[in-house]
């Protein structure tokens, strides 16, 4: 479906957010949309119905008990005379009341009632957005079918810093156009993880590359990209769980969601990783330089007596560190083995060295372009056995290892 001949129920909800709402119903209905709106209390308080009605040309919808509007339109036919509902600013409250499926008011009501299509940009200070209560509702409602566009990571409002801005008028315009155009984005994505298999559950991550200084221009790096890395963040928090992620220097964007902790080192790495602690689950997807240079304070000049010899020092093993924690180990430790030969060999001597739980190992030999490609081929490693997967999307990976991980925590519960 176009948008130019599309109905929109556009709900907004009280957030300093609100005031792009307005835009957004001013660009929704240039591009041809009738835009129906319903403002809630909480909104009133950031913007007025006046204002709402003047740019979406229509009345607005307030109160669920109002006699008038029953007469002229029942509050369910106003939430089915719709082709999407969109939630913008959608508030930490709304989200909860829509997961928890609460009818108090109109605009949770319609919510509800609706056998339609609806898409959320979130909006709250972004320690509502990374709280526990928060993360399992959204991973509720993705698993119900709800769509998500943003929150996007900026400075607030509220002076701080961090995911929670509201997604800008015109990403809000195409989310809605990618949702009407294809309708098969309602079910679930197939690349979800059960939603809510990691409710409640924090999760630390690694990933990317790590960058040793050489001297103070040059480094030695690798050629992780932190796409699968990332990937786990992200499905780790589609499932609910409250994720920190401790990322290498990487050109692939903060998953939105997470809570990202960018570093450079081997040393800045783990100490990320210890001030992160506790957690129940600890992924070590980073492809960590196991060597770094000792100090060099002054830029490396050429000279006659040749190029300069490195002395290398090796960097802590973050990985074997955490899993060999007493008191805070994590319940379950999951690296990673990147190898070029005999993988599932050497992935299975790592277990055992490293003391972890599982390994994904992957063959990164650059034939197989797995290495910076958007594409795994991965070996499931535990002390049960192996678990061969075949070539999917790193997404797909991503989604896969967590649900995997999902059901060892359930069944160590046990
Ligand atoms: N790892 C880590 N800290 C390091 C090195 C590796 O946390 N200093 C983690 C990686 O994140 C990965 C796992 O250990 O989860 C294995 O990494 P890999 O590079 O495959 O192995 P190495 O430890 O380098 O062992 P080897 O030299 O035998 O390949």
């Amino acid at each position: 479906m176009q948008l130019s001949s599309a109905r929109i129920l556009l709900v907004v909800g009280g957030g300093v957010a609100a005031y792009k709402s307005l835009d957004l119903a001013r660009r929704l209905r240039e591009r041809g949309a009738r835009v129906r709106a319903v403002l809630t209390d909480a909104g009133k308080h950031f913007i007025t119905p006046l204002s709402l009605a003047a740019l979406t040309g229509e009345k607005v919808f307030e109160d669920l008990f109002s006699l008038t509007d029953e007469a002229e339109m029942g509050h369910i036919e106003l939430s089915r005379d719709a082709d999407l509902i969109v939630i913008a600013p959608a508030t930490a409250d709304l989200l909860a009341k829509a997961s928890h499926g609460l009818a108090g008011d109109l605009a949770s009501t319609l919510l509800l009632a609706t056998d339609k299509r609806i898409l959320a940009a979130p909006a709250m200070n972004l320690r509502m957005w990374l709280a526990p209560a928060t993360r399992r509702n959204v991973a509720t409602l993705r698993g119900d079918g709800m769509l998500f566009v943003g929150p996007n990571d900026g400075a607030m409002a509220c002076g701080e810093f961090g995911p929670g801005r509201m997604a800008e008028p015109l990403e809000i315009v195409a989310a809605v156009e990618a949702a009407l155009a294809s309708p098969a984005a309602i079910a679930p994505p197939a690349s979800a993880a059960k939603a809510g298999a990691l409710a409640g559950k924090r999760v630390v991550v690694t990933s990317g590359p790590t960058h040793e200084p050489i001297d103070p221009v040059r480094y030695i790096a690798n050629r992780s990209s932190g796409k699968q890395g990332h990937a786990i963040a992200r499905a780790a928090a589609d499932a609910g769980a409250l994720v920190t992620l401790v990322s290498g220097p990487v050109n692939v964007a903060d998953p939105a969601g997470v809570h990202v902790v960018h570093v450079e080192t081997a040393r800045e790495m783990l100490a990320a990783v210890e001030k992160a602690l506790p957690c129940d689950i600890f992924i070590a997807a980073a492809a960590v330089a196991d060597w770094r240079v000792e100090a060099m304070r002054e830029k490396l000049k050429k000279s006659a007596a040749g190029p300069p010899r490195l002395a290398l020092v090796e960097n802590p093993d973050i990985l074997a560190t955490i899993a060999a924690l007493k008191k805070t180990r994590p319940a379950l430790v999951v690296g990673f083995a990147a190898e070029t030969e005999n993988v599932v060999a050497h992935a299975r001597k790592k277990l055992a060295r490293k003391k972890c739980d599982l390994i994904v190992a992957n063959d990164v030999s650059p034939e197989t372009g797995i290495m910076g490609g958007d594409n795994n081929e991965v070996h499931l490693v535990g002390a049960a056995g192996v678990e061969h997967w075949p070539k999917l999307a790193k997404d797909e990976v991503a989604r896969r290892l967590v649900e995997a991980i999902a059901l060892r925590l359930e069944d160590a519960a046990q």
